[in-house]
């Protein structure tokens, strides 16, 4: 009599049909390109071409992903990711969106690390859900050895079927770490363990499919965004401009002659520049381009009225926004306003 039941209580937990799959999370992978679909001619060479694997062979080469969720793979586009642009910028969120009011659990999105920390932040603002979206790529090409891709793709997919990650934003997982979109940021120009978080640290780490939360992500997003892209064909022109020692007004008035609607400066120590860089900015600013004071130095805020005198020459702080994520947060918001003080709030905000 045991027996039976046993087997029967082993039929219910493993059903022969295969159903035990389908009771997996249901999880999508938008493929985007980059050195995670890299190849190269040699497993120990450091050149190679980035956007060169497609999204079904990413999946192929991870069988262990079954083990964790129900994938599908699309291809979104097959680039390196320092040529993202606008274009797959659009498609991809409205993707993200429709797949979201699916009865998906999660979407992983593979992409090149050069922009990764841009779209991620991107979609932290336009994708309208609670359900988790995690972005990964690689440092090495799928053809060298040890490539990092394939453990990230598992890490990846473990962390968007997780009923944990829900509500958390857009993240960004490689190298067994789990960072926000909004404090991440790419570290170093070769290394695994290049994405880092600053002063907010890790929002949780991943080793082989065990995941560990410490924190949710330091401000609004996703659900609580107030911008949509549904029907939007082009973001506006905005256009960073680098300070360093002895820079003059030059590049900012010609990014304003070149119709950028606004201009944000990778400045110097709090967002720092010269008195001749100022007076171009403050120009500009008189003249209804929205003008946004960052700084080159990778972490630490940004704030109003510490040297400058923002108040008196209708200028916005990037707080913690680094200068690429400002001009994303800036072109969202000149979709609806053009005023200072309405798009200072959204910097303290998002
Ligand atoms: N071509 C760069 C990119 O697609 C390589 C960097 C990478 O993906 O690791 O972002």
């Amino acid at each position: 009599m045991k027996r039976s039941w046993l087997l029967a209580l082993l039929l219910c937990a493993y059903p022969l049909d295969g159903s035990a799959q389908a009771a997996l999370p249901k999880i999508v992978i938008l493929a985007t390109g980059g050195t995670i679909a890299g190849s190269a001619d040699s497993s120990t060479s450091g050149g190679y071409q980035s956007g060169q694997v497609a999204v079904d062979v990413l999946i192929k080469a991870v069988p262990q992903l079954s083990t964790v969720a129900s994938v599908t793979g699309e291809q979104i586009s097959n680039i390196g990711s320092q040529n993202m642009n606008d274009e797959v910028w659009l498609k991809l969120a409205k993707r993200v969106n429709e797949l979201a009011r699916t009865g998906i659990d999660g979407i992983v999105i593979t992409h090149g690390t050069d922009t990764m920390e841009e779209t991620a932040y991107f979609l932290s603002l336009v994708a309208h859900t609670s359900k988790p979206i995690v972005l990964t790529g690689s440092m090495r090409p799928s053809t060298a050895i040890s490539a990092d891709g394939p453990v990230n793709i598992f890490n990846a997919v473990a962390v968007a079927a997780d009923a944990k990650a829900q509500g958390r934003g857009v993240l960004v997982v490689l190298n067994d770490e789990i960072h926000d979109a909004r404090s991440v940021f790419k570290s170093h120009t070769t290394k695994v363990s290049t994405f880092k978080s600053g002063d907010h640290g890790l929002l949780g780490e991943v080793q082989y499919g065990a995941i560990t939360f410490y924190r949710g992500p330091p401000a609004l997003h996703t659900f609580a965004s107030p911008f949509f892209v549904e029907h939007v064909q082009t973001l506006p022109r905005v256009d960073i401009v680098y300070i360093h020692e002895g820079v003059d007004g030059g590049l900012i008035e010609a990014a304003a002659k070149l119709g950028a609607r606004g201009i944000v400066t990778a400045g110097v120590g709090n967002g720092n520049m010269t008195d001749a860089a100022l007076a171009a900015l403050a120009k500009v600013a008189e003249q209804g381009v929205v003008a946004v004071r960052s700084s080159r130095v990778i972490t630490g805020p940004t704030g109003r009225k510490v040297e400058v005198d923002d108040d008196a020459l209708g200028l916005v702080a990037s707080y913690e926004l680094t200068p690429a994520k400002a001009r994303i947060l800036l072109r969202l918001a000149l979709l609806t306003t053009s005023e200072p003080a309405t798009i200072q709030a959204l910097f303290q905000s998002f």
